[in-house]
């Protein structure tokens, strides 16, 4: 047994916070000890609206005791079966029930436990899937710059964060990325999509070009780019990428894991755009939140051309200890039926009105540079501090906090993506008490 005689109780030093600014955080900790609904409880007591959906995730807001009940029952019924070579029926069950609200076509799904896991299963199931149909020289992946994809190899390789690509030597091999579609200059205060760039699309028949069509495997993108600061597509764009890949076999992958369930006011934003890819990556809203899970969703085409060979050999050699684990399949049919009852795969559409014009009743106030917004997504741009990048967002995030609503930053941007369930009086309390500490920053 280790040694704990030195360890004080509630010693913050051994925990080395994910994507923390740690030195800051254990000077000033800022802890969350309970949450229901729209609100999370401050270790002292106070409320605290919760205007991100916990990291993008919580989407039919906190403690739900559909969720809650099943999480409990399913960990005294049976906590854990092995994932390989055995199964267990609400595995099954939440795959058909996730089929049934994915864009049709989508009809397999693999499980993860994140989104990064999500990301990496995707990859592999693309360059797996041009080997066992004979193109194995299908072996690149595109990306997009300012594109996140997770944290794990595959998905930093994919993505275009310039840290990423910094900090952890040569990545994967074989990739290259498309511009990114965020375009300034004429295009602040766009509400929603924008109409113009949708040509950036065609940059992808360039790198098709540069590399020939029959070296690579698969393009990868988000929807609406979230983690880089909330980019919206251009009008048309998504589907002439949709168009460029079709025409040259190459697989469209979409990363839904912040756009899907109901966070764009459909059930995943390949609804909204009215574009369906080849593999749809998901986590996050798939559990709300609650259990650790992912889902990557794929076509038959897909599917079936792993059916093959002798029938007791596996057919893709991948797969978790955890997926599609007993507790987290029991968290994600819950949640989907909470989902369903509710209405809130949906529920964004009737709210994005007025949630784009809250919002956009930012504008002017000081050091705000841009607005964006689509579905339930919005992110306030603000002009950096000259030779202090991220310090005035963060300063904001600390305010917010402290006055009772919690927000996101990145960079100098402010995302935000309330639980579904938000009111309309807790969007003007949200985009109110974010006015205010506008006014008083630095
Ligand atoms: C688009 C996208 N993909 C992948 C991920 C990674 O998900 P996770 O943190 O669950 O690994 C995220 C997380 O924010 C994301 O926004």
């Amino acid at each position: 047994m280790s040694d704990r005689r030195n360890v004080t109780p509630n010693d913050l030093s051994a925990f080395w916070m994910p994507f923390t600014a740690n030195r800051q955080f254990k000077k000033a900790p800022r802890m969350f000890v309970a949450a229901k609904d729209m609100h999370y409880t401050t270790s002292d007591g106070r409320k605290v609206l919760d205007g991100t959906a916990g990291l993008w995730c919580v989407n039919a807001g906190h403690s739900r005791p559909r969720i809650v009940q099943a999480i409990a029952e399913q960990a005294a019924e049976m906590d854990y079966a092995p994932a390989f070579q055995m199964g267990h029926p609400k595995a099954f069950e939440l795959a058909n029930a996730l089929v049934s609200i994915a864009p049709q076509g989508l009809n397999h799904v693999l499980y993860t436990n994140s989104g990064s896991e999500s990301v990496e299963t995707a990859l592999k199931v693309a360059l797996a899937y041009h080997r066992v149909k004979g193109e194995g020289a299908r072996f690149r992946l595109i990306g997009r710059e300012r594109g996140y994809h997770g944290v794990n190899f595959g998905g930093i390789s994919v993505g275009g964060i310039v840290t990423n690509r910094k900090m952890f030597g040569t990545l994967l091999t074989g990739v290259d990325h498309m511009p990114h579609t965020h375009t300034p200059g004429a295009n602040q205060f766009t509400r929603g999509e924008r109409e113009t760039g949708g040509d950036l699309a065609t940059e992808l028949e360039r790198i098709v070009t540069l590399h020939d069509a029959s070296t690579i495997a698969a393009v990868i993108v988000e929807p609406v780019a979230g983690s880089t600061g909330v980019l919206i597509p251009p009008k048309g764009y998504l589907q002439k990428l949709r168009d460029i890949t079709r025409k040259h076999g190459i697989l469209l992958i979409f990363d839904e894991v912040i756009t899907g369930f109901g966070r764009v006011g459909t059930p995943f934003a390949a609804d909204y755009f009215g574009v369906t890819p080849d593999i749809m990556v998901t986590a996050k809203g798939l559990t709300n939140g609650t259990i650790p899970m992912g889902a990557v969703l794929v076509t038959s085409e897909i599917h079936d051309a792993f059916m093959q060979g002798p029938e007791h050999v596996i057919e893709f050699m991948h797969g978790y200890t955890y997926s599609g684990n007993p507790v987290a399949s029991a968290a994600g049919l819950a949640t989907l039926e909470t989902y369903k009852e509710e209405g809130l795969l949906t529920r964004g559409a009737e709210l994005a009105g007025y949630w784009e014009d809250a919002l956009h009743s930012l504008k002017g106030l000081p050091h705000v540079i841009d607005i964006r917004n689509l579905g339930l997504i919005g992110a306030v741009e603000l002009e950096p501090i000259a030779g202090s990048p991220t310090k005035r967002a963060f300063s904001a995030f600390v305010k917010a906090f402290e006055q009772g609503i919690l927000i996101r930053t990145t960079g100098d941007i402010i995302a935000m993506s309330p639980p579904l369930i938000i009111s309309k009086a807790q969007i003007d309390e949200l985009i109110g008490t974010l006015a205010s500490i506008l006014k008083t920053l630095e």
